[in-house]
């Protein structure tokens, strides 16, 4: 069984864009940079918010984190968002979800400026993405078909089941595997709460993106011996032996699932820091497209 070591091949990637930035920077080119936008103080947000403006710093890029109150109104945000949307300086940006129940989440993703969308969750980029146009890769898709891809997984032909229909994995992650691309040309089946009989798909599948937020949901009885086994899932569950109070739970019952695997993605330290390494990589992307 061969571990898809997400925080080593992250690292990699990161090391590569900091060697383009030194580059970028030698040419008296603009430095890439990415601001978020963070409402509210949920921990887990914070949390991610914290990493990505610390991996800009890593790369060489300017970050700028932008932290309102849990009661700003839409109409402040969208306002923020026009903002960001005019200003020369940001080559892309993020709203950090999710946002507080008063906002439409929807109606803020469709404000942010496609062509500054590092999230890629703009319906003009999902729509690029659906029609095998150059776009914004939303980040956890896109660091799981890089793993695939670095880690030279064979998916031309195979069976991959994707579980969980979520706007910002399951559906992506659909729609790039069955695309003629590298870690591609696979026969996908994308499974849901409605799904009837999930394990005798799951046991067929040469693939297995689990990405429905259950902790330890996939077991070993459900997956075919030699599958490749990605884990997406990343929850906060209550363990009073932690000094935190709580442990990270991924989708998938890694003790037992592992056994079976050919290749499994742990948590954390899988799927988790790709999404950074992809964040950054479309950063670069948009400033590039920018600044031709
Ligand atoms: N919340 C969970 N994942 C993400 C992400 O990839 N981007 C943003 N903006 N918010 C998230």
């Amino acid at each position: 069984m061969i571990i898809l070591d997400g925080k080593q091949t992250s690292a990699k990637i990161k090391e590569e864009i900091e060697a383009q930035v030194s580059v970028m920077k030698q040419q008296n080119k603009r430095t890439p940079h990415l601001a978020a936008v963070l409402v509210g103080t949920n921990g887990a947000s914070m949390t991610y918010v914290g990493a990505k403006v610390k991996a800009c710093q890593l790369v060489g890029f300017e970050s700028t984190l932008i932290e309102l109150s849990a009661e700003t109104t839409e109409a402040q945000l969208l306002n923020k968002i026009e903002e960001l949307n005019n200003n020369p300086e940001i080559d892309g940006f993020i709203v950090q979800l999710p946002l507080p129940k008063h906002i439409d989440e929807q109606k803020v993703l469709m404000a942010v400026d496609p062509d500054k969308d590092v999230d890629g969750f703009h319906p003009m980029n999902v729509g690029r993405l659906t029609l095998d146009l150059p776009t914004f890769i939303s980040a956890t898709p896109y660091g799981i078909m890089e793993l695939l891809e670095r880690y030279e997984i064979p998916t031309s032909g195979k069976h991959v089941v994707v579980i969980g229909r979520s706007h910002i994995v399951g559906r992506p992650m659909s729609i790039l595997m069955s695309q003629k691309r590298a870690a591609g040309n696979a026969t996908v089946t994308i499974a849901h709460s409605r799904t009837t009989n999930l394990a005798a798909l799951t046991k067929e599948a040469d693939i297995i993106v689990a990405a429905l937020g259950i902790p330890e949901f996939l077991k070993a009885d459900m997956v075919k011996k030699g599958a490749v086994v990605i884990d997406v899932g990343i929850t906060r569950v209550p363990d009073a032996s932690k000094k935190r109070g709580y442990r990270i739970a991924g989708d998938v019952d890694f003790e037992s699932v592992a056994e079976k695997a050919s290749h499994i993605t742990p948590v954390p330290g899988g799927v988790g820091p790709m999404t950074i390494a992809m964040l950054l990589k479309n950063t670069l992307l948009a400033c590039e497209r920018r600044n031709p």
